[in-house]
């Protein structure tokens, strides 16, 4: 295993104490939220979590977790106790860039849903402002996508259509993806200006902007694990 793999499993681990016997759990998306989904198949079988359901933001973690032997369920008009994710990029208000791995739109779902929102992730994710190393996912309706790119365009981003293997990506829900690449030196009030203005746009399914929802990050670093909490 990798260092960064070993980093993605610590703060996994150390975040899954959040989760106690009875709990409905969203299961999150990504190569970080998979240690989390293990750790607490982990934690099932050996029995000290007892009762634990979990409501899966992908097809990919619906099939890890049923590997794993967590009870999947759909979720419930009254949300979830806790969700875990993963994030690709965090700052200091805890809002965060999700989507980079496609989930978005179950992700957010589940992420509003939740009594407690937690995101994990190495240290590397951290910015001083979002989007400044990564794209902000938007997930499109396949119909008019060339329109609402253009209207991404015209709200200061340059739109790319996610490819993969040269054809459009294509989400869970059967929808596209484009990533939003803001200018350098985009300051945080127009991030979230942006995220405000990407909701009204006809066609938009949802974007990976995720603010004011997060309650607790794990942050794994060289020297353990940092615990930030939300104010
Ligand atoms: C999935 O759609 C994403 O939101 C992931 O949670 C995010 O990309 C982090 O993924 P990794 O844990 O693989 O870095």
């Amino acid at each position: 295993m990798t260092e960064i793999e070993r980093m993605k499993q610590r703060v996994a681990i150390a975040a899954a104490v959040r989760v106690r016997s009875g709990m409905l759990v969203g299961l999150g998306t990504g190569s970080t939220a998979a240690h989390l989904v293990r750790e607490l198949g982990r934690r099932l079988a050996s029995g000290e979590l007892q009762r634990v359901r979990g409501v899966p933001t992908s097809v990919a973690t619906a099939t890890l977790a049923r590997e794993v032997g967590i009870p999947l369920v759909e979720l419930p008009a009254d949300g979830v106790d806790v969700t875990i994710d993963g994030m690709d990029e965090v700052d200091d208000r805890l809002d965060c860039i999700k989507g980079l791995g496609g989930a978005l739109t179950r992700e957010k779902i589940v992420a509003a849903a939740s009594r407690e929102f937690v995101l994990i992730g190495d240290h590397g994710k951290r910015v001083g402002t979002l989007g400044e190393r990564t794209p902000v996912p938007v997930e499109v309706l396949a119909f008019g996508a060339e329109r609402t790119a253009a209207r991404l365009r015209g709200l200061g981003a340059e739109p790319r259509l996610r490819l993969v293997d040269g054809a459009p990506k294509t989400t869970d829900n059967g929808h596209l993806i484009v990533d939003c690449h803001l200018p350098p030196g985009t300051p945080a009030e127009a991030v979230r200006a942006f995220a405000a203005a990407v909701d009204g746009v006809p066609g938009i399914v949802s974007h990976g902007l995720f603010l004011g929802l997060t309650h607790r990050v794990f942050l794994a670093g060289p020297d353990g694990i940092e615990e930030l909490v939300a104010g």
